[in-house]
């Protein structure tokens, strides 16, 4: 029963994230698309969570340096405030791109993802009330302030700890192609007198699910697998000048180079060639 209401929660605030970036409705989703980095080619979270971690690793050690030599390195304050402010930085640009992440993840990721988000989101405020303090000292020294850096750091590493284990483990934003090789020749996948004009058709390539638009004698074919999170694109949508999108969380991915149109993905499909001889089909991997 807890679980459950627990599931209804983690639904309503992951409507609400997709509602706030702009992804509730049929069109394109530019907000949510640019969050989670599909202009990058790469998820944009990871990248910025460097800033955040190098910040805030900054500011501990030279808040530790300070701590150690307070007249020697008087200055250190400084270096920490600087650091802190552009931990900060890093850490609102991870915190919009992280939530915006988590909101198209179900199951266990769901479930650590939110823990991830909520550590890192104390962390931002501990930060933020760090900063604060700096700055109201004239020459940035603030103990609380080191302090809450600190501890703000400890949460951070923990957090980042569980990032970890989304990547590594549950398999969060990594490409779902990643492992397919595809066919090294072409492989015959069937006969074209079976593959109906103008719908998505899946076959199979050398154990490789491949979905197919055949327009005439024309065969555009890229893997059926959405690179996002392994939604079936051959279940999906087709979509006006032969983009295709993805049943669980809308990428569309144009057939004929595979590129994303619109995401969350940010990998691009597998593209495979296409050769019709005596009237049979044959993939091969591009
Ligand atoms: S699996 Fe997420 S958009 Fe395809």
């Amino acid at each position: 029963m807890a679980n459950q209401r627990l599931e209804r929660f983690y639904d309503g605030l992951q409507g609400f994230i997709n509602t706030l970036v702009g992804a509730r409705g049929k069109g394109k989703h530019p907000i949510k698309t640019l969050l989670n980095g599909t202009w990058l080619g790469h998820p944009l979270h990871p990248v910025i969570t460097d800033v955040a971690i190098g910040g805030a690793v900054l500011a501990a050690v030279a808040d530790v340096a300070w701590l150690a030599f307070p007249v020697t390195l008087a200055w250190a304050p400084r270096m920490a405030e600087v650091a802190v402010i552009a931990g900060i930085a890093g850490m609102l640009g991870s915190f919009l791109s992280g939530w915006t992440d988590w909101s198209d993840t179900y199951g266990r990721e769901r479930s650590t993802g939110i823990l991830h988000g909520i550590l890192n989101t104390l962390a931002l405020i501990l930060y933020s009330i760090s900063v604060v303090l700096r700055l109201s000292d004239p020459a940035g020294q603030s103990i609380v302030g080191a302090i809450l850096g600190f501890i703000g750091l400890g949460i951070i590493t923990f957090a980042a700890y569980l990032g970890g284990d989304l990547v590594f483990k549950l398999g969060v934003n990594v490409n779902h192609t990643a492992f397919e090789h595809g066919a090294d020749d072409f492989v015959p996948v069937g006969a074209l007198a079976d593959i109906p004009d103008n719908q998505l058709t899946r076959v199979v390539a050398d154990g490789v699910p491949v979905v197919l638009v055949r327009h005439g004698d024309k065969i555009a074919a890229i893997a059926a697998t959405c690179t996002h999170a392994g939604g079936p694109l051959d279940e999906g949508e087709l979509l006006p000048n032969d983009v295709v999108k993805c049943p669980w969380h809308g990428s569309r991915f144009r057939m004929s180079n595979g590129r994303v149109v619109d995401g969350p993905a940010t990998v691009s499909e597998p593209v495979y060639l296409v050769r019709v001889e005596n009237g049979q089909v044959a993939l091969k991997r591009q």
